[in-house]
């Protein structure tokens, strides 16, 4: 009996740890930045690569951020610009939609705060 106890709590403990797997650069996260971003933070004509310069067709360009400086604080979603934005941590800004009505879904904007909370790999 004292086992079993030990074996539920130990379970208890990991699985939710699981539901929240490590997000992949590759897999999740540029398909994210193609299907919300890249139609406004594409070389040369996007409007906001054209205005700040922003753009994040790979891990390097997202890294870099825009000609003011880091828009991720690896570690951090709190403090990412990147994360802040999508959120709408900073006021009706127009990077929460495509251009579209739709905007980006919640379980995207979740993928991308544990993305940068795991580090902002590039993996
Ligand atoms: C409809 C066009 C448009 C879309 C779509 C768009 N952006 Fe932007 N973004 C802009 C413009 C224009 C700027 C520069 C002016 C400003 O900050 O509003 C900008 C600026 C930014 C900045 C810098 C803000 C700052 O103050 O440092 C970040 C970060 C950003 N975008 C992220 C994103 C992300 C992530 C997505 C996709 C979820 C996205 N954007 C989609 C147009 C867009």
């Amino acid at each position: 009996m004292q086992y079993s106890n030990t074996i539920l709590l130990t379970l208890a403990i990991i699985l939710p740890a699981c539901v929240y797997h490590q997000v992949s650069y590759e897999q999740d996260i540029s398909p994210i930045l193609a299907k919300n971003c890249n139609g406004c933070h594409m070389a040369p004509n996007g409007y906001g690569y054209r205005k700040i310069g922003l753009k994040m067709d790979s891990y390097d360009s997202i890294i870099q951020g825009t000609i003011y400086g880091p828009i991720i604080v690896a570690g951090d979603s709190r403090r990412s610009m990147l994360n802040k934005l999508v959120e709408g941590r900073v006021g009706n800004r127009q990077c929460n939609s495509r251009g579209d009505k739709k905007g980006i879904s919640k379980e995207d904007i979740e993928v991308l705060r544990i993305w940068v909370d795991q580090g902002a790999l590039n993996n």
